[in-house]
């Protein structure tokens, strides 16, 4: 059986950027450059969720969730990126897991999304072979404190964004435009999802690690040149499969000198589940088309020759194809690349206007999305939960706050939450699923 959940991130949501001796990340110090986010905003304050943890659990259990997938801010467990343990950074996740369970919703904690702390950058970021080790001990703090009640864990949320908007595009935290780098921060990601599952399979044995990766398909338009599509799929969705089912990386990428002897042994099979992000397919046209498609930066596919994103409509405000057949094709195509390893979808969702009538569009989007989940199961595909992104309208990097994929609207002055149709519409989902 399905289970059904939200998903939120920390950065995205908690606020109290200065509270109980957290450290500052690489996203607090992006904000704060000229032009990086849209609308110049930032998320000090965010959905102040560090501090309305209950108010936000409210929400869930009317929603009847069985999960809820939330990251931990690594800046506030080890406000320097290594070292002594910030005890009370610690302490809000633990209550809040107490508090998830208390309600029979099981926590799903992500132990990275995006939040790097900026002492880890200043000494050379994920580019940077250390940060693969500062981050197993990180996870090791973590799991030390909340194992005994948490066992599924996701390591890495979307590696693929950390590494090439990160270190190739410059459009997400830290901001550089260096491909080697980011071919290096790649690789150390991975070492470091793996460098933790071996490290938290050792620490509490059974315990269940995946990695959360977004994938897309790839798909040629008239004109467009396939070998372009190639190496976006690459370096999209191969590179990433390939390493962990594998433990090797696509020909057609260049050679990796970050590479070590045993680090890709390591890396095979160090997932006991994959996770899947999935907004949209990726559609490559010729040079000369323009994309518009918000986060489709042809910069964060070095080395290949040049090309545009060519979204078909119906376009979000993202300026992203709706297309659920591409859910049903990644589930369908990871588990024939990973035969046997449970999958999640652990995004999925809409940033939306009402042209179609008060949030009609976002449930329309969910209620393919989900019928196209149905679909893979039917056919096999061993697929054990759903998370919709996101439980609140929220910080969308880049993106500042222009983009709306809530189920619940968020009042940035009062903070108060107003639930939208499609809440109420995914609370009746998940009741006759159940
Ligand atoms: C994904 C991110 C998530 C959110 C959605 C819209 O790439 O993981 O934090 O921003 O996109």
């Amino acid at each position: 059986m399905i289970g059904y959940g939200v998903a939120t991130s920390a950065y995205q949501v908690e606020g109290a950027v200065d509270e109980d001796g957290r450290g500052p990340s690489t996203w607090d110090e992006f904000c704060t450059r000229p032009g990086a986010i849209l609308d110049g905003s930032d998320a000090r304050v965010a959905c102040d969720s560090y501090r309305r943890a209950e108010q936000d659990l409210e929400l869930l259990v009317g929603l009847g969730v069985s999960a809820y997938r939330f990251s931990v801010a690594w800046p506030r467990v080890q406000p320097t990126g290594q070292g002594m343990v910030n005890a009370a950074g610690l302490d809000h996740y633990d209550a809040l897991v107490d508090s998830l369970l208390g309600k029979g919703i099981r926590p799903f904690p992500t132990l990275f999304h995006w939040d790097l702390p900026l002492e880890l950058e200043q000494a050379g970021g994920w580019p940077h072979r250390d940060t693969a080790r500062r981050f197993a001990d990180y996870a090791l703090a973590v799991t030390d404190r909340l194992g005994d009640r948490v066992s599924t864990w996701a390591t890495l949320n979307e590696p693929w964004c950390t590494a090439y908007l990160g270190y190739a595009a410059g459009v997400f935290a830290p901001g550089a435009r260096d491909p080697s780098r980011a071919h290096a921060a790649a690789h150390h990601l991975l070492l470091g999802h793996a460098l933790a599952a071996q490290a938290m399979g050792e620490q509490r044995p059974g315990c269940d690690v995946g990695i959360v990766l977004n994938l897309a398909p790839v798909r040629v338009e008239p004109g467009g040149d396939p070998v372009a599509a190639d190496l976006v799929d690459a370096l999209q969705n191969r590179q990433w499969l390939d390493a962990l089912v594998d433990g090797s990386y696509p020909e057609v990428l260049p050679a990796r000198s970050a590479v070590r002897d045993g680090d890709l042994h390591l890396i095979r099979g160090s997932a006991d589940w994959i996770g899947i992000n999935y907004y949209t397919p990726f559609r490559i046209g010729t040079s000369e088309q323009t994309s518009g498609a918000v986060g489709q930066d042809t910069g964060a596919y070095p080395g290949a020759p040049a090309f545009s994103f060519r979204p078909r409509p119906p376009l979000t405000t993202m300026g992203w194809e709706v297309d659920a057949t591409g859910l049903e094709q990644v589930l369908r195509e990871t588990a024939r690349r990973a035969p046997g390893v449970p999958l999640r979808v652990t995004e999925n969702g809409v940033a939306c206007t009402d042209s179609g009538g008060p949030d009609q569009d976002r449930i329309d989007y969910l209620d393919c999305h989900l019928a196209a989940v149905d679909r893979a199961a039917a056919a096999g595909v061993p697929v054990q939960d759903y998370f919709a992104w996101s439980l609140l309208d929220n910080f969308e990097w880049a993106q500042g706050w222009t983009q709306t994929f809530g189920l619940v609207a968020v009042d940035r002055q009062t903070q108060q939450r107003r639930p939208k149709a499609s809440y109420s519409w995914y609370a009746e989902y998940i009741a006759a699923r159940t």
